[in-house]
């Protein structure tokens, strides 16, 4: 009878012990220890008075008081810090436009590790104490620097930022500005090692191959080349050689020159090998490899392609990754198109939210929507909301235009730090 008890006890004791796990480990919790007070300064990709790279300042979780103020500062905030612009919060969450913008650095000059660029946010209270500050920031190591943490983690269960059409860069110009071809054809207003050193680790790519040019391949938007992609293997080399990250370089649509069955993709193959053989990624990992495994064969990157018999016949390509890709031109349509995609989507290869406006033909011609830019600056708010709320818990891959007006690369740090314990948590449970 009292050996019984004791057994009973014990059972009860680990019911108790494991219910307890079970509840420590539920998604809300987690997500109820990310609910602090948040302030962040975004680049936005819209200019105004011939000026681009205005910040706007954005804080979230706030629980607004009376004399609340939010401060843009030229320095770490300290009590006798002078604001450059000031903004009263009336709402938990909101974005305010300042009249500061960002001088654009080189790609090259940005550095390796995590670096402040020059501006930073502080939420304070009527008596001026700090209750929240951060500053703009490069995000070149995020991964490694979760790496004992994210190595558990699956391919297909980490989430990434990434650019829709990353090599469709220029800087903005005023004098180029109102060209319709620069007004739809450029996406991104960094450069590639830009993009990366910012955080971004899913690379779009649309190759192109001209036979009369003096570089034969190029990175196109459409019809239209923009650079060498030299141009652009080079910055993912000099990133992937700086640092200790993973980047998926996705082949996704090949619009020139590859017309005449597989040759040209036999040569790009070459052309790949040639840049990158030593340290491409096997795709016999598939994504349902671990991060750790990918770290531990040092080969960082995953080379993606859309064009299944040349995935057959080589062991670095890996099939392309999925668009799930609305083709909308509102804002309420590009919502309910991406909500439909929370919980459809494929689960054997990577699969990314294409989170960006498309314009029709006609909406070019008559200028409409005001270009990419205005399109990027009419979404880019509402889609980081969407991904730092509840899309964020089992998205793969986000891809924006003008990726720095939006928070996905803190969005996916912090949602990954969550997920990496929600996998930890969720062993005993099995
Ligand atoms: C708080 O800081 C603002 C901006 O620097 C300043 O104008 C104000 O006098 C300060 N208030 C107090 C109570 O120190
Ligand atoms: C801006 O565009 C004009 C006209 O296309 C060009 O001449 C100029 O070199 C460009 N400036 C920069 C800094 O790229
Ligand atoms: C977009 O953001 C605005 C401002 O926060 C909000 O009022 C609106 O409901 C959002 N729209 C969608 C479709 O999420």
């Amino acid at each position: 009878m009292r050996k019984y008890s004791l057994v009973f006890v014990l059972q009860l004791l680990l019911h108790f012990v494991t219910s307890g796990l079970v509840r420590r480990c539920s998604i809300n919790e987690f997500a109820d220890t990310d609910k602090e007070l948040q302030v962040s300064i975004i680049v936005s990709p819209v200019p105004k008075d011939n000026v681009a790279r205005r910040l706007i300042l954005s804080w979230e979780n706030a629980s607004p008081l009376s004399g609340d103020w939010i401060g843009l500062f030229n320095e770490e905030p300290t009590d006798l810090s002078i604001p450059l612009f000031v903004v009263q919060p009336h709402n938990p969450s909101g974005w305010a436009e300042t009249t500061s913008h960002e001088t654009a650095s080189y790609s090259q000059d940005l550095g390796y590790s995590k670096k402040c660029l020059g501006f930073w946010a502080a939420y304070k209270s009527a008596g001026n104490s700090t209750l929240a500050s951060s500053c703009l920031h490069t995000e070149p190591t995020w991964m490694s620097d979760l790496k004992t943490e994210l190595s558990p983690l699956l391919l297909r269960q980490i989430f990434l930022p990434g650019t829709h059409d990353a090599g469709a860069y220029d800087r903005y110009n005023s004098s180029s500005a109102n060209n319709l071809i620069v007004k739809y054809t450029i996406t991104q207003e960094e450069d590639i090692l830009s993009q990366l050193v910012n955080g971004v680790r899913y690379l779009d790519i649309r190759a192109a191959y001209y036979n009369d040019r003096n570089d034969v391949w190029w990175v196109n938007h459409g019809a239209v080349p923009i650079h060498p992609l030299q141009t652009v293997f080079d910055d993912v080399q000099t990133f992937l050689q700086n640092t200790n990250e993973i980047v998926i370089l996705d082949f996704h649509e090949f619009p020139v020159g590859f017309n005449s069955g597989l040759a040209i993709h036999e040569k790009l193959l070459e052309y790949l090998e040639r840049e990158f053989g030593d340290i491409a990624a096997l795709s016999s990992l598939t994504w349902n490899a671990q991060l750790g495994e990918i770290w531990s064969t040092n080969r960082r990157l995953l080379l993606t392609y859309n064009n299944n018999q040349m995935v057959e016949r080589s062991d670095i390509l890996w099939p392309a990754v999925a668009h799930q890709w609305g083709d909308v031109h509102t804002l309420d349509d590009l919502y309910t198109y991406l909500s439909g995609v929370v919980n459809k989507h494929p689960n054997d290869r990577g699969w990314s939210a294409m989170a960006e406006l498309t314009p029709t033909i006609l909406q070019i011609i008559t200028d409409e929507l005001g270009g990419l830019r205005r399109m990027a600056g009419m979404v880019n708010e509402n889609v980081t909301a969407w991904y730092r709320g509840t899309w964020g818990q089992t998205v793969n891959i986000v891809s924006a235009d003008f990726f720095r007006g939006t928070g996905l690369v803190e969005a996916a740090i912090d949602w990954n730090h969550i997920r990496a314990q929600q996998l930890t948590c969720n062993i005993p449970q099995q």
